[in-house]
């Protein structure tokens, strides 16, 4: 079963968010499914760095599309992700140097992360870019 499922009630009411964070739990499901599944160190290294590419593309995306508008939450919001961008290059240091397997804890919080990103601030930005001609 996957770990994450999407659903309306992630919705961040903006077409191009929407589909990143699906394609970021699917991203995260099929880390966790390496993971479970014994796959090798390089198979799962390789799922890390593709979630982490995807994580800071889909970053960028939203900070540079808050600020275009003057989204008053921006610099909190930039904030955030800066702060899980440190956190999940910390854990790739600690795998790709044998110090830090993955783990299920790891995967909990990648995921009770991501869900409560969404469900918080990303949500916050939906009616005030709506309002902006964005959907
Ligand atoms: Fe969708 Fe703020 O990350």
């Amino acid at each position: 079963m996957a770990l994450l499922t999407w659903s309306d009630k992630y919705s961040v009411k903006v077409r191009q968010f929407d589909e990143e964070h699906k394609q970021l739990m699917n991203l995260i499901n099929q880390l966790h499914d390496a993971m479970k599944a014994g796959q090798g160190k390089q198979v799962v290294g390789d799922v890390l760095d593709g979630l982490i590419r995807y994580t800071q593309k889909h970053f960028a995306a939203e900070d540079r599309l808050m600020k275009a508008h003057g989204f008053p939450g921006y610099e909190n919001h930039k904030k955030e992700h800066n702060q899980l961008t440190l956190t999940v290059l910390e854990l790739q240091k600690g795998f790709s140097e044998g110090s830090a397997p993955l783990s299920q804890t790891v995967m909990t919080f990648l995921k009770d992360w991501l869900t409560n990103h969404i469900q918080g601030v990303d949500k916050e930005y939906g009616p005030f870019l709506n309002g902006k001609g964005v959907t």
